[in-house]
């Protein structure tokens, strides 16, 4: 479904955080049968963060909230609505949201997770530009935060090559002046959701019986086929609705997944990869995390400035997309 968002809304901070402790390529040779050569040259990573034993995701997300707040000078005790797009919450429940409720004494706000796996993020920020321009809410705190290294196999070669934790915060504030979010579509591929997930309380979909005792299982061929078909029409399809074309894109920031996969997809869709932003080669793929990861990289770097207009790409688990085309204006 593809929308031009009649929005009031835009986003006016970011923050991050990812753990100290490295794993790298050589680290991961010693654990299983794999190579630094096999996995830089098919993912592009090189490196991945891994929490500490006691830390958690809502650790993450809290550092990442506290990141924004120090470097944009906000404040958050007046936020309204707090959205947490995440896969390994603490706990089932709780919410990782009332968790940073919590922690920064936020009086009055309505607090809950979004889980739409890798593409999270751009369906809690879609929540939220939704939720203030409906008028309902003036200010809302979107985290995406992970810690997929406690559901990961590390004796499964093809999937612990993958992945890390990071967390990613930003502030979105009512502004009818300077609107920044122009478009938005979304999609879901709900059987194809057998090629990636976690058992939970049931280990069956459908008729198939599921593997993996509460690990993350992929099978990365079919989410790759997927992606790089479904993700190229997409972009096609947000931009068209903000009438606008990918030529009008300053940057790109697709989930980072996969640089390879990226590749293709910026092949595919005819989009340069050099106005390409990821943060998979030293962060590995953080699921929601990766693109305010990306942005966060970007801004750092002196890529993105403010006025740029970002098309935000999540994909993953479900099988769900979200395209989103936002105007950076902190
Ligand atoms: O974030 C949520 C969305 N997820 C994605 O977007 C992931 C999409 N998929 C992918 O990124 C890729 O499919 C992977 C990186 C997961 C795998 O890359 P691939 O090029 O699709 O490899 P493959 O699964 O087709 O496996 C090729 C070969 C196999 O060996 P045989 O059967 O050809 O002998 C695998 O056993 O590579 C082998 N292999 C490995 N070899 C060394 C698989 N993992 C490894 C490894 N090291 N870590």
């Amino acid at each position: 479904m593809s929308m031009k968002t009649a929005s009031k809304a835009r986003i006016t901070a970011i923050g991050t955080c990812v753990p100290a402790r490295v794993l790298t390529n050589f680290d991961l040779e010693k654990m299983v049968d794999t190579s630094d050569e096999w996995i830089v040259q098919r993912t592009g990573i090189r490196e991945r963060r891994i929490a500490d034993e006691n830390q958690f995701t809502s650790d993450l997300a809290i550092a990442a909230v506290e990141d924004m707040i120090k470097a944009y000078g906000k404040t958050v005790e007046d936020v309204d609505l707090i959205l947490v797009s995440t896969t390994t919450p603490d706990y089932p429940f709780p919410s990782v949201a009332s968790r940073i409720q919590a922690r920064f004494g936020i009086g009055q706000a309505g607090a809950l997770d979004v889980n739409a796996t890798c593409a999270g993020f751009a369906y809690a920020l879609h929540l939220a530009n939704g939720m203030i321009s409906a008028g309902l809410h003036r200010k809302v705190l979107v985290v995406a935060a992970e810690t997929l290294s406690k559901v990961t196999d590390y004796t499964d070669r093809t999937t612990c090559i993958l992945f890390g934790d990071g967390a990613g915060a930003v502030l979105v504030e009512r502004d009818e002046q300077h609107p920044g979010f122009l478009a938005a579509h979304l999609g879901t591929k709900g059987e194809g959701g057998i090629h990636l997930y976690r058992t939970g309380l049931s280990r069956r979909m459908g008729e198939a019986e599921l593997a993996g005792n509460g690990c993350i299982v992929q099978n990365g061929r079919e989410v790759y086929k997927w992606a790089v078909t479904t993700v190229p029409a997409g972009m096609a399809k947000v931009v068209e609705q903000a009438g606008l074309t990918l030529g009008d894109v300053d940057w790109f920031i697709p989930h980072s997944a996969n640089l390879r996969m990226i590749e293709s997809i910026c092949e595919k869709s005819g989009f340069p990869l050099e106005k390409t932003l990821y943060s998979m080669e030293y962060y590995g793929n953080t699921s929601a995390a990766t693109i305010p990861l990306a942005l966060s990289l970007g801004i750092r770097d002196g890529k993105v400035k403010p006025g740029d207009t970002l098309l935000l790409y999540g994909f993953g688990g479900g099988l769900v997309h979200a395209g989103l085309l936002v105007t950076w204006m902190p």
